[in-house]
Formats: structure tokens, sequence, C-alpha cells
């Protein structure tokens, strides 16, 4: 096995036709345009091969599997708008989310129908909520989720403070607002969401 270090689209040009499987986690969403990337990713699988795409998402759902709202921070006044049910761990992710994401984003279902190469009858997509701090309702192996979960939110709030600076956050609310976030996962039922998709190109191409 070896690793190659570089820009995807740059990298991959070398291997036209020539991939069995591909497997792209969380990467689409970052590049500046995702559905360039996914075409390339499909020139580069042979005919017949198969493409796994994995993304994770940047809201939050309650207990329920409604959507939560996200805490605000209001640039006029400097503060952060936490109300009601408004939640500071949603509203951490959804400004990474604005931070990080591509402005072309779009899900990766519809980055792989965008894509002609693949054969329309061979495509599969899911989502699923994983439990961050606790087990989920009727979640398989949600005890080791929310286990997995919990560790993996906590080193992305320490990750990801940089990504708040830049978009303007002053040091003193960071440090509130990253308080108020491991309160939230130490006393919320929270789930994030993932998806996955498989696609086949077609044999045709
Ligand atoms: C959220 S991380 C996912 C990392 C890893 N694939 C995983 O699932 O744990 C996003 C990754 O995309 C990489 N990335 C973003 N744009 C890229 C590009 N144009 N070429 C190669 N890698 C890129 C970043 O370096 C980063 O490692």
């Amino acid at each position: 096995m070896w690793f190659i270090r570089g820009d995807v689209a740059a990298t991959l040009e070398q291997f036209k036709g020539q991939a069995d499987v591909i497997h792209c986690r969380c990467v689409t969403q970052h590049v500046k345009d995702p559905q360039s990337l996914v075409n390339l990713l499909a020139d580069s699988l042979k005919p017949g091969g198969l493409l796994l795409l994995a993304d994770g998402d940047w809201v939050v759902y309650d207990q329920s599997r409604r959507l939560v709202s996200p805490a605000k921070y209001d640039k006029a006044t400097g503060k952060v708008i936490a109300e009601g049910d408004q939640s500071w761990y949603a509203g951490w992710l959804s400004l990474v989310g604005t931070g990080t994401r591509s402005a072309e984003y779009r899900r990766i279902d519809e980055l792989v129908k965008g894509c002609e190469t693949f054969d329309p009858a061979n495509l599969d997509f899911h989502s699923y909520y994983s439990p961050v701090n606790w087990a989920g309702d009727d979640i398989e192996h949600g005890h080791e989720l929310g286990k997995i979960l919990n560790v993996n939110q906590r080193a992305f709030l320490s990750a990801s403070r940089g990504t708040l600076r830049k978009l303007g956050i002053p040091e003193g609310i960071v440090d509130e607002w990253a308080m108020h976030y491991e309160d939230d996962l130490d006393s919320k039922h929270y789930y994030n969401i993932w998806y996955y998709m498989t696609a086949r190109k077609s044999i045709r191409v």
C-alpha cells in the first residue's frame, strides 16, 4: 500500500478507469466544486466499479429527531442569542459548517445523481442518526456509538475553535460558547446525522 498527499483532483488524473472501489469520506463538502470531484471519482473507476461516499451534516436533532434550533452570534451586539430551546451545541456546529463548507455544497446523493456515469439501478443512500453521549432510541450499538460520539465531539470542540475565531467571534465568546457546548453534551439527548451512499459505475460507459 502507498499514500499520495496532494490535491485530490490533480492526484486522481493518473488513475483514470483503474479503480475497483473508491471510498471518499467527509471530503466532498469541503472542496470548491463538489460535483466536479464526484465526476472525477467516477472517471477513476473501472466500469462496474463501486463508489462509497460518506459525509456528516452540521445540523443537530433532539431525542424525538426534530431539528434543534441553533444558538446564534449577533455581530451587531457582540452577544450570543440562545433563548428558549436554542442550543449552543447546535449553534457551534452550524457556525463550523458555515466556515468550512463549500458554497457549492450538495448532499452526496444529489452529487451522485448529478453524474450520468453511475447506474441509476445501483444507487443506495442511507441516513444514520448517531446519539451523542447517550444510547439513542432503538439504535443498533447505540451505547457504544454514544460513547464514541461523545469523545469525538469533545475533540471536535477544541479542533474547531479556530474556525469560530476566523468567523470573527471574539475569544471570550468562544470560551463561553465552548463551556455551554460541553454542558449541552452532558445534559441533553442529541443526535448527529451521517449520510452514506454507494453507487456503481455503469458497465457501458
Ligand atoms: C473532515 S476531513 C475528513 C478526513 C478523513 N477523510 C476522514 O473521514 O476522517 C476533510 C478532509 O478533506 C481534505 N481535503 C479538502 N479539500 C481537499 C482537496 N482539494 N484535496 C485533497 N484533500 C482535500 C482535508 O485535508 C481534510 O483532511
